[in-house]
């Protein structure tokens, strides 16, 4: 590949409806980790990166849930063809439809660096379960490792405040 990439971005991004891949990365540099995803109708988690994040709606509107500094739920609506920038730390949901799809812009994560996937209870929103990746390799999909691992636990989808157990989709 050349040293200065050019792809197609609808084209990326409908070659992921055709496939059924949820994310295919663009590069990956140390100041430079790009790709375009496809939503995921069972999104429901917050995720917290150490790298701030561009999200560019290529296809579709997307409703980005995040917490607020007092840790109350709020949406940000991103219309097809805008750009939202959402800084380090900010807890923060991309929820849009599996037709639909974005370009994230994020860097490599340096040494000693941890996302965090963060679910709450829908019943209470008592915090229900954590998960904790170093990303190292984008392509490994750490979003989707992340999921199998909550939807494969009774315990971790089973609110300890209010015993509300959240469904694991059907596949
Ligand atoms: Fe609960």
């Amino acid at each position: 590949m050349s040293d200065m990439p050019i792809v197609n971005l609808l084209d990326t991004g409908q070659e992921l409806t055709r496939t059924g891949a949820r994310v295919s990365v663009l590069w990956q540099q140390p100041e430079s980790l790009v790709f375009v995803a496809r939503g995921r109708e069972y999104r429901s988690e917050f995720h917290i990166n150490p790298s701030d994040e561009v999200m560019y709606m290529i296809k579709g509107e997307m409703r980005l849930h995040y917490r607020t500094p007092d840790g109350k739920e709020a949406v940000a609506v991103v219309p097809e063809g805008s750009a939202i920038h959402t800084p380090a730390g900010i807890p923060h949901s991309p929820r849009f439809p599996p037709d639909a799809y974005l370009m994230v812009t994020e860097r490599k994560r340096r040494p000693g660096e941890i996302d965090r996937f963060l679910w709450f209870c829908p019943n209470c929103d008592a915090p229900l379960h954590e998960e904790k990746f170093v990303v190292a390799d984008y392509r490994a999909d750490p979003v989707s490792k992340a999921y199998k691992n909550f939807f494969d636990s009774e315990e971790f989808r089973t609110c300890k405040a209010c015993g509300t157990v959240m469904p694991s989709p059907d596949k």
